[in-house]
């Protein structure tokens, strides 16, 4: 590992990526966060000391600009969590025409990972890809011909499943690509969260924001806690492609998680869409 351990989260300004850039900040880690809203940003730069960079994912453009800014900012990158991501409304469309869960949870960490691959690959002793995905991925289903739900129906849910699905399948497509670079990747479900998560979907805030919440969430603290210990446990390979339940290997997955031909499928058709080799 290289002395000084540089993370990346995305994600930080709420939630459970705030709980873990506080929680890593300090020692020997170079910390960059990352978040939507600068005024949103603003505290966690403040406690933690890191630098803050902000970007929409619902714009490819950001993510760009803000893959520029990471790589003018550091040699390497030990840990890259990509955590970013909610549950959007199937209905509307980025700026980019495409079905957000799709673009903001799938693409554009896609986007962004690729972006930093050479940083990522620069890293003494390896790197870690750790992408916040799901137990929602087992209500997804990846249907190649029509990725952006421009033919089907698109329940939210369902979208976002399919999202945290594509997360697991990423997971998976760097691993069987990128380890000659000592780039390895792993997907984790944080557990269901009382964070601002899905707070613009009738059916997440049903659970999540009535009494109903303190039977059946988890605090952002203790939310994060595997994403904490994953982020620590660096580019261990015992973990590349492997996808935990909070602190389990091997989580509940889809049947589509192993499927070689929509993992295949699924990264060239993203490579395709965000203008990646
Ligand atoms: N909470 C759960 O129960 C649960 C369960 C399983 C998986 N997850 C996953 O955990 C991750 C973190 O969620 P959380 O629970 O911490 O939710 P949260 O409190 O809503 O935090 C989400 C973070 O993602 C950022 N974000 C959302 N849309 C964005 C966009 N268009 N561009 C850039 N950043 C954007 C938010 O920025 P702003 O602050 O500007 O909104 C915030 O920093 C997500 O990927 C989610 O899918 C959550």
């Amino acid at each position: 590992m290289s002395a000084q351990r540089t993370v990346v989260i995305t994600g930080a300004s709420d939630g459970i990526g705030a709980v873990t850039a506080r929680e890593l900040a300090g020692g020997d880690v170079d910390l960059v966060v990352v978040g939507r809203s600068a005024t949103k940003l603003e505290p966690v730069i403040a406690d933690t000391g890191a630098t803050g960079f902000t970007a929409d994912f619902a714009k490819f453009d950001d993510v760009r600009a803000l893959a520029g800014k990471i790589r003018d900012r550091v040699g390497h990158i030990d840990v890259l969590l990509n955590n970013a991501g909610g549950t959007f409304d199937p209905s509307r469309r980025t700026a980019d025409d495409h079905e957000p869960n799709f673009q903001i949870n799938h693409l554009a960490p896609f986007l962004l990972t690729h972006l930093l691959r050479d940083r990522l690959a620069a890293a003494e002793g390896g790197s870690l890809v750790l992408n916040t995905s799901s137990i929602g991925n087992l209500a997804g289903h990846v249907d190649l011909t029509d990725l952006d739900y421009r033919r089907r129906r698109a329940l939210e849910l369902r979208a976002y499943g399919t999202s945290k699905l594509m997360n697991i399948l990423f997971t998976r497509g760097i691993a069987e690509r990128w380890s000659d670079d000592g780039i390895r990747s792993a997907a984790v479900h944080p557990g269901p969260v009382a964070s601002s998560f899905g707070r613009d979907s009738f059916f997440v805030g049903l659970l999540y924001r009535t009494p109903l919440r303190h039977l059946a969430t988890i605090t952002p603290e203790k939310g994060a806690e595997p994403l904490i210990a994953l982020a620590r446990r660096g580019a261990d390979p015992e973990i590349n492609g492997v996808y935990f339940s909070r602190h389990h290997a091997n989580g509940r997955e889809n049947r589509q998680a192993h499927d070689q031909n929509v993992i295949d499928g699924l990264w060239s058709a993203s490579a395709d869409l965000v203008g990646v080799g």
